[in-house]
């Protein structure tokens, strides 16, 4: 044990620099300084900001940001940021989108940029009508919310919808009220949880009950994007991978163990769209993951049909709640880079340009999967990846890699052999 502090107890972590922050974790972890040093270099993100953005920070973790060609989109061009760790990711969405593009790319929409906010009202004896007291405030409701912000209403946004639900729980009946919010170019989470925690006290006082949670919900089927494209048989290479594409679809569709992975999939590459705008990965990914079960049983988020043609036809729909206003989006440099190299102009069109992305994405994995499998694209990169942990550096990484590829051996000790035999070679 190399550590000289074993408490997690570090009164006033919080109020430290950075720069002490470091020396304390390295106390209690034993951190030489080449690890210090590593920690306090940030890279392109300022470690000011990086201090304002969460807490206790020590460091960032930088992940790479590629970026997928051949999209288009609507009619449009785009290069697509995209950050991930993972490889084939960008690569997968480069192949989907060249086998569509001179077909014509992707066609998108969106239902609305819309978010809903709950409000947990308990202990009512009459819920029903409790109900109907609140939706008669509507009027009312609408004022208290657009109130909140100004700002919002003056950009075209503000409430739209007033909902109350009675659910039986556990716990007894609850009366839910949802209030739906236009949100514009912003994600929304702070505009509507703020709206929803200024109307709780008025709907208790108004139904003498209690209420508890007011939040908004990440099932924003307010906020749907959806994009369809259309791949030429002859592009794909025939009816044969057009038919393995289908059944593989079919097989997600009615399993939820495959659709877990099918979506997964997916999300690869929304994700890293989402990540690399600055956008809040775990909103759009519970967004996504609960709208795929909202049929009672967890489902594809895509679908995939044959055209009267012959061609495969996919589309794709999920709530996708990101912004270009507020949070990290506004303030990591990197992530105002990635929006202005997409060179959208609206949260919709970001929103829209993700769920193409989305699509692109699983046609690839469907691909590969229903063809070769999935390991042979992802072993050149990966091969790399094990050529620099068994220490191959410049020149050796791809080297050692080639030849991990060609022995079908792609394994730290058989890279570590490799790299020995190259170096004493060269010696
Ligand atoms: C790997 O990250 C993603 C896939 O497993 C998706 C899929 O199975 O459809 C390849």
């Amino acid at each position: 044990m190399s550590t000289t502090d074993q408490s997690s107890r570090i009164g006033g972590f919080h109020k430290l620099s950075i720069a002490d922050r470091i020396e304390a974790v390295a106390r209690f972890a034993g951190l030489g300084e080449s690890e210090r040093d590593h920690l306090l270099n940030t890279g392109n993100l300022p470690p000011e900001l990086a201090d304002h953005l969460i807490e206790n920070v020590i460091g960032t973790m930088n992940i790479p940001v590629g970026v997928a060609t051949n999209m288009r989109i609507d009619g449009r061009d785009r290069l697509i940021p995209m950050a991930t760790e993972e490889s084939s990711v960008v690569a997968a969405v480069c192949n989907a989108a060249r086998q569509c593009y001179d077909a014509g790319g992707f066609v998108t929409s969106m239902s609305g940029t819309r978010m809903i906010a709950q409000i947990q009202l308990t202990q009512v004896s009459d819920p029903q009508a409790a109900r109907l007291r609140i939706l008669e405030r509507q009027a009312d409701v609408q004022a208290i919310c657009d109130d909140c912000d100004p700002v919002l209403l003056k950009l075209g946004g503000g409430f739209r919808e007033l909902e109350v639900r009675v659910l039986e729980t556990r716990g007894g009946p609850m009366v839910i009220t949802h209030i739906v919010v236009d949100t514009r170019d912003a994600m929304g989470a702070n505009a509507v949880n703020t709206m929803a925690e200024k109307l709780a006290p008025r709907i208790a006082a108004w139904t003498g009950g209690r209420t508890n949670l007011r939040i908004l919900s990440n099932l924003a089927d307010r906020r749907l994007a959806r994009a369809r494209c259309v791949w030429p048989l002859a592009a794909i290479g025939g009816a044969e991978v057009r038919d393995g594409m289908l059944s593989a679809y079919h097989f997600a569709d009615a399993d939820p163990y495959r659709a877990a992975t099918h979506n997964k999939g997916i999300m690869n590459g929304i994700s890293a769209v989402v990540l690399a705008t600055g956008n809040d990965t775990r909103a759009v990914e519970a967004g996504a993951h609960a709208y795929a079960a909202r049929n009672g049983r967890y489902a594809s988020l895509t679908h995939w049909e044959v055209t009267a043609e012959g061609n495969l036809a996919g589309s794709i729909e999920l709530p996708m709640a990101v912004g270009l206003v507020g949070g990290a989006t506004k303030l990591h440099p990197t992530a105002k880079l990635a929006l202005k190299v997409l060179g959208v102009q609206s949260a919709e069109e970001l929103a829209r340009t993700i769920a193409a992305v989305g699509l692109a994405q699983n046609f690839s994995a469907m691909k590969a999967l229903a063809t070769t499998g999935i390991q042979k694209g992802h072993m050149a990169l990966h091969a790399q990846n094990i050529a620099m942990m068994a220490g191959a550096v410049g020149e050796e990484i791809e080297a050692v890699a080639k030849v991990l590829v060609e022995r079908g051996a792609v394994r730290i000790d058989v890279a570590e052999e490799v790299l020995k035999g190259m170096r004493a070679g060269k010696a």
